[in-house]
């Protein structure tokens, strides 16, 4: 084999890992110092990931999520990580399961739970912040599906 063919086959390689790291940060952009940060793992195996940073009157202002899950529980964490911004912690009941499924335009019964998680770990990130602040914690709300399939 040439030289040329070989140092061709290096640079497409080395492309196709640059193109797969940029896609990948681009798809799961991080925050630096998230105020409060959260990660749960469900019981299809797959493990949801927020980070919140919010302004002085705890507004979420900034996300980011990540998950090893399929590409609905991507979409699932994105809608979640997406709703959240611009609310403040008492808006976080109104961030359920039901809003997120809707948000991405609905899901099938076997792919609630995606919903359901990305819901709960959302509400774990801002319970976690609230209990930083001390600020008061209403009870979360049952996010399972109306067959408690979670
Ligand atoms: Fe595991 Fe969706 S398949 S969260």
């Amino acid at each position: 084999m040439e030289t040329g063919s070989l140092l061709a086959g290096a640079g497409v390689l080395l492309a196709i890992v640059w193109i797969w790291f940029a896609v990948y940060y681009w798809l799961n952009p991080q925050l630096k110092n998230p105020d409060a940060k959260a990660r749960m793992t469900g019981t299809c195996g797959d493990t949801m990931e927020i980070g919140i940073q919010f302004d002085r009157k705890h507004v979420a202002v900034k996300t980011c999520c990540w998950t090893d899950g399929c590409i609905t529980s991507l979409n699932c964490i994105h809608a979640a990580a997406d709703l959240a911004k611009g609310k403040s912690v008492d808006a976080r009941l109104d961030i359920d399961a039901d809003a997120i499924q809707r948000s991405i335009g609905g899901l099938p019964k076997e792919h609630w739970h995606c919903a359901t998680l990305a819901a709960s770990t959302l509400h774990a990130a801002i319970d976690a912040y609230m209990n930083i602040h001390h600020l008061d914690i209403e009870p979360s709300l049952n996010d399972n599906p109306p067959d408690g399939n979670a």
